[in-house]
Parts: structure tokens; C-alpha cells; sequence
């Protein structure tokens, strides 16, 4: 038996999805913890590519029931039409995917009011998936949102959607100059999608406690990462859930006495989408190479993504806010054409050095990394099954990561495929 969390150590799109594909061939239940459909995470197996949004990536394993927990914000459009795609590759769905009756749903003023706050704000946006994932937690902590519980009673939910949409009605018009929804073809639809969700819905906290009593494989899907941590990340930049370990348990209802082991999902060299401080980001020449190499286009949004070298002040800071038992390290095969690879091992903050990832965001705008610059293996490692086998710089790069964070990396990956993984 063992419960493993599975975190991203960075900004999200790590690899978590590759990772907890691989590590499900062996799991009983992957139970997602936190997010929404603001995830994209492909999983390449036998050549075709599956991109999951709400749904853990253990589903493409026949054997792993999947689960998502009272911590995500589920749509329950973008669920279904997940479900369907699933389906029409080939992958079976129904009676291995289940929602928590606890799980908030997010509704079209969610989403609308996510795209217009982001279209109005200017300078001062975030950079959001436009998924509505910030307002469905605003009306969760506001205590007037809408569970997967609330679906069991079609006029109860039918009267809470109506009220809801009439306040959401007036900041549309008064903050944001937009038109009113009308109410009744959102019910009417709604309705109609609630007949299609009763099947997914369950006590997945009962349903997991079961599971971890008796003796089966778990494991905890976190999406985004610890920098995308609505408390621990770069905040105002963040996501508006708890990526970070510590969600994990609330956000399925476990308690932290059943974890056996955090793993922490980090690329060997680092990504962002959206606004924000990245320190380790590179100027344009290098950023558009290693975009390409890497292939760095966001799945969920086709944004392209930020890039940067490494950054080992993250790295230890996840070790410590998650409690990381070990590394998953990934797309190290993307660096293997490089002749140079930074990796960023302190910041200088005018005279000061710091190794300890600041809080305030204004610092961390003013942080410039400090590098220590390591030779490239300049070799193809795509190929390549056993630690041993790897070229020696690749090693010493491994290992120098290891040092710095004090925190040993299990799993090397060296490509998309489920079989370019070394297991240590
Ligand atoms: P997630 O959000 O953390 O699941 O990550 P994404 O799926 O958004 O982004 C990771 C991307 O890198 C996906 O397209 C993966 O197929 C791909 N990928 C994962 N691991 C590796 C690897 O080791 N090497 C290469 N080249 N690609 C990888
Ligand atoms: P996975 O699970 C990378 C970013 C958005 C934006 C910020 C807030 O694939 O790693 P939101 O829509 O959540 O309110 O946007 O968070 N973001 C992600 N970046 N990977 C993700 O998920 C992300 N999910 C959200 O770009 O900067
Ligand atoms: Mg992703």
C-alpha cells in the first residue's frame, strides 16, 4: 500500500502528466486534488498523444480508477466533452471516472467573468486560461457556489443557479459594462447537463479512505505547480488553488497520516505561461531556442511559453513547501544539443546574495540569478534506459541539481513517450 503525491515543482507543465501516467501502471486510484480544466497535461503512449484536462492522467491505464476531488472546480461542459474525446480514442470512461459530490462546478458567468476581468485589466492581468477558475474559487469561499451534492436536487440547484446568475448579472453590468445573462436557457441547459453528470458523482473521501485501508496503490495529481500556488506562489501570478502538497489532503479528503511520499515533477530547465516574475528567464535568442527544442507551447491555451534556465532557489523552496521526498526530473533530453547549461544557484538582490526564494514581489522583480555554467553532454539521450548509460555531463548535471537541493531525482525522463523514462 502507499498514498504518493505527485506536485509540480515549478510553474506547471513539468511533465506531471508523462509522470503520473507512468507511475499509475502500478496505482489503483489516481485522485486529482486541485484546479481545473486550466490544466493541460499530454501524455504520449504508443505514439498517440492524449491531452487531459480535468481528468487525472491515470485514465489511459485500464486497470486505475480515476477520481477528482472536492479541491477542483470542475465544468462540467469541459468534462463531458473530455469524457467524449476520451471516448472516441478508444479509452473507456464510464465506471473508472468519478466526481466528489463536494466538488464546486464552474458556470458561464465563471468563465465570462475570468475573460472580461483579464480583457479590462491591462497592465495588471494575470495571464489566466480564461477557464474560469478564479471566480468559481471566489464564489467557493464566498459560500455561494454550486457542489456536485447540489445537482441531486434539481430545484434547489435549479433556484441557486437562478440567484446566482442575477448577482453575477449586476457586477457584469456595473463593473464590467456587460450585457445580463438571461437565467432560464443557463437552468434549462444546466439542468440537462446535470442528467448526464449523476453518473460520475461520489463520496470520493469515503471512496478513497477505503481504498487506502485496504492496502490499494494511490496516488495525489496536482496541476499547475508550487510557483502557481495561490499562497506560495508568485503572487498576484498564481492560480487560485493550493498546488502545493498541503492541497493534496484537503483537496480529496485524506488526512496527511496516509502520504508515504511527496514526488516532486520539475524540468531540467524552467517554463512559464502568463504574467509574472521568472528570474531564470532567458533573452530572445536563447528563449526561442529552447521553445523549439522543447517544444514549449502551452496545451491547454497554445500559448508559447516562457523559458528560462533552471533555477535551484525554486527547486529548494518546493523541496520545503512540499516536503519532497524526491525529484522526477524531466525533458532533460531537450538540452542535449546545447554546448553550454546554466543553472541559476542564488540571486543577487543589490549587495545581498539569497538562496531562499523571496516572498515580497517587488524583490523578487529586482532579483538578478547568479549561474554556474556546466558543459553540455551534446549526445542524444532519447534512447537511453539506465542511469549508467546516460553521457557523463548529464550525470554530472543530475548530480549537481542533487546537491544543491539536498534531494535525490528517482526519475530521470528523456522524452515524451511512457517508455523514455529511467527509474532509479
Ligand atoms: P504537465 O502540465 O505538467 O502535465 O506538462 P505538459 O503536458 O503541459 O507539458 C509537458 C510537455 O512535455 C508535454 O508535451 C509532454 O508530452 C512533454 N514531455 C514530458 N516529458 C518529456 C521529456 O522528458 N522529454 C520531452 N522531450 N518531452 C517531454
Ligand atoms: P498544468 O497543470 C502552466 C497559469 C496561467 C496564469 C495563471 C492563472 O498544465 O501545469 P488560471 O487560469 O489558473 O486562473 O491562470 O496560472 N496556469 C498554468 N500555467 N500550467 C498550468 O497547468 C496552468 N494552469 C494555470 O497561465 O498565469
Ligand atoms: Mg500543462
Amino acid at each position: 500500500m502507499s498514498v504518493k503525491i505527485v506536485v509540480g515543482a515549478q510553474w506547471g507543465d513539468e511533465g506531471k502528466g508523462k509522470i503520473i501516467d507512468l507511475l499509475s501502471a502500478r496505482a489503483n486510484v489516481v485522485a486529482r486534488y486541485q484546479g481545473g480544466a486550466n490544466a493541460g497535461h499530454t501524455v504520449v503512449v504508443g505514439g498517440k498523444k492524449y491531452v487531459l484536462h480535468l481528468i487525472p492522467s491515470g485514465i489511459l491505464n485500464d486497470n486505475t480508477v480515476c477520481v477528482i476531488g472536492n479541491g477542483v472546480v470542475v465544468d462540467p461542459i469541459a468534462l463531458l466533452e473530455e469524457v467524449s474525446v476520451l471516448e472516441g480514442l478508444g479509452v473507456q470512461v464510464r465506471d473508472r471516472l468519478f466526481v466528489s459530490h463536494r466538488a464546486h462546478l464552474i458556470m458561464p458567468y465563471h468563465k465570462l467573468l475570468d475573460q472580461v476581468k483579464e480583457t479590462q485589466a491591462a497592465e495588471k492581468k494575470i495571464g489566466t486560461t480564461g477557464r474560469g477558475i478564479g471566480p468559481a474559487y471566489v464564489d467557493k469561499a464566498n459560500r455561494m457556489g454550486i457542489r456536485m451534492v447540489d445537482l441531486l436536487d434539481r430545484k434547489a440547484f435549479a433556484e441557486k443557479l437562478r440567484s446566482n446568475i442575477v448577482e453575477k448579472n449586476e457586477l457584469l453590468a456595473k463593473l464590467y459594462d456587460q450585457d445580463a445573462l438571461a437565467p432560464e436557457p443557463i437552468v434549462a441547459e444546466y439542468l440537462g447537463l446535470a442528467d448526464k453528470l449523476d453518473a460520475f458523482a461520489k463520496d470520493v473521501s469515503t471512496y478513497l479512505f477505503e481504498a487506502i485501508r485496504s492496502g490499494k496503490n494511490v496516488l495525489l495529481e496536482g496541476a499547475q505547480g508550487t510557483l502557481l500556488d495561490i499562497d506560495f506562489g508568485t503572487y498576484p501570478f498564481v492560480t487560485s488553488s493550493n498546488p502545493t502538497s498541503g492541497g493534496a489532503c484537503s483537496g480529496v479528503g485524506v488526512g496527511p497520516t496516509c502520504v508515504d511520499e511527496v514526488l516532486g515533477v520539475i524540468k531540467a530547465y524552467t517554463t512559464r505561461v502568463g504574467m509574472g516574475p521568472f528570474p531564470t528567464e532567458m533573452g530572445d535568442s536563447e528563449d526561442v531556442n529552447l521553445r523549439a527544442l522543447g517544444d514549449e507551447f502551452g496545451a491547454t491555451t497554445g500559448r508559447a511559453r516562457r523559458c528560462g534556465w533552471f533555477d535551484a532557489v525554486i527547486a529548494n523552496f518546493a523541496v520545503r513547501v512540499n516536503g519532497l521526498s524526491s525529484f522526477a526530473l524531466t525533458k532533460l533530453d531537450v538540452l542535449d544539443t546545447l554546448t553550454e547549461i546554466k543553472v541559476c544557484v542564488a540571486y543577487s538582490h543589490k549587495s545581498d546574495t539569497r538562496t531562499n526564494f523571496p516572498s515580497e514581489e517587488q524583490i523578487l522583480l529586482e532579483c538578478a540569478p547568479v549561474y554556474q555554467t556546466f558543459q553540455g553532454w551534446q549526445q542524444p539521450t532519447g534512447d537511453i534506459r539506465s542511469y549508467e548509460d546516460l553521457p557523463t555531463r548529464a550525470r554530472e548535471y543530475i548530480a549537481a541539481i542533487e546537491d544543491l537541493t539536498e534531494t535525490q531525482v528517482s526519475i530521470v525522463s528523456v522524452g515524451s513517450g511512457r517508455e523514455q523514462t529511467i527509474i532509479r
